[in-house]
């Protein structure tokens, strides 16, 4: 392998784009391959401190235009000292959201206009595109209801459910348009959900691992 390959979760909050990206970064290295699993905002000192602030609770009165650059810088620190040094030796990189989070959730969410969210992270993250980008596709509802079993709601998740049907809207659009992507059903039980990624993914790409017996 020359180039690495790389792989985006993507989701509304409680759609499950943490567990499927773990799920899927242990196949893979228990296939022998070489993964690097990280995250937005955050993967790097920087771009954690980043993530701190903006999932802050007691952050109110945020601007939308804030909120994205504060996402695009975390980003951009991201792609220089993660995403890009590790797919140029070759590696898997699954990556828990990316910049269809920011037009989701900026763009759809707060309503700032999508060709600048599309343009800031395009600065953001240059020539970094993913080759695969995972759309989990869960009702506003259900994604609420398991949300609703965890102790702490961060900033984002504290603005309520309207933001997140905006958001639900959104994936809608941007996965229809998205060459790399790829939609599923996020009701599926977790594990029956991971071997339709893989199926998938398989099916996309020779060097996939075979199916386990
Ligand atoms: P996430 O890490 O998935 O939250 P959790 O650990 O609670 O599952 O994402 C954090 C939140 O940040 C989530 O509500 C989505 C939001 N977000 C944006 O609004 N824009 C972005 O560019 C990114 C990466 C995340």
């Amino acid at each position: 392998m020359s180039r690495g390959y790389f792989i985006v979760f993507e989701g509304i909050d409680g759609s499950g784009t943490t567990t499927q990206s773990r799920l899927l970064a242990s196949y893979l290295s228990e296939a022998g391959l070489p993964v690097t699993r990280t995250r937005e905002p955050g993967g790097t000192p920087v771009a954690e401190k980043i993530r701190q602030l903006v999932l802050d609770p007691s952050l109110v009165g945020v601007s939308p235009t804030a909120e994205l650059f504060l996402y695009t810088a975390s980003r951009s620190q991201h792609v220089e000292e993660v995403i890009t040094p590790s797919l140029d030796r070759g590696d898997i990189v699954i990556c828990d959201r990316y910049i269809a989070s920011s037009i989701a959730y900026q763009g759809y969410g707060r309503g700032l206009d999508l060709a600048v969210v599309e343009q800031v992270n395009r600065l953001a993250v240059g020539e970094c595109l993913p080759d695969a980008t995972i759309y989990l596709h869960l009702p506003v509802e259900m994604a609420w209801a398991r949300l609703g079993r965890r102790d702490v709601a961060d900033r984002l998740e504290q603005t309520g459910m309207g933001l997140q049907e905006k958001v639900s809207r959104g994936y809608q659009q941007i996965a229809q348009k998205d060459p790399t992507g790829l939609v599923f059903d996020a009701q599926l039980e977790i594990d029956r959900l991971a071997e339709r990624i893989q199926d998938e993914l398989r099916r996309l790409w020779s060097w996939f691992p075979k199916e386990k017996e």
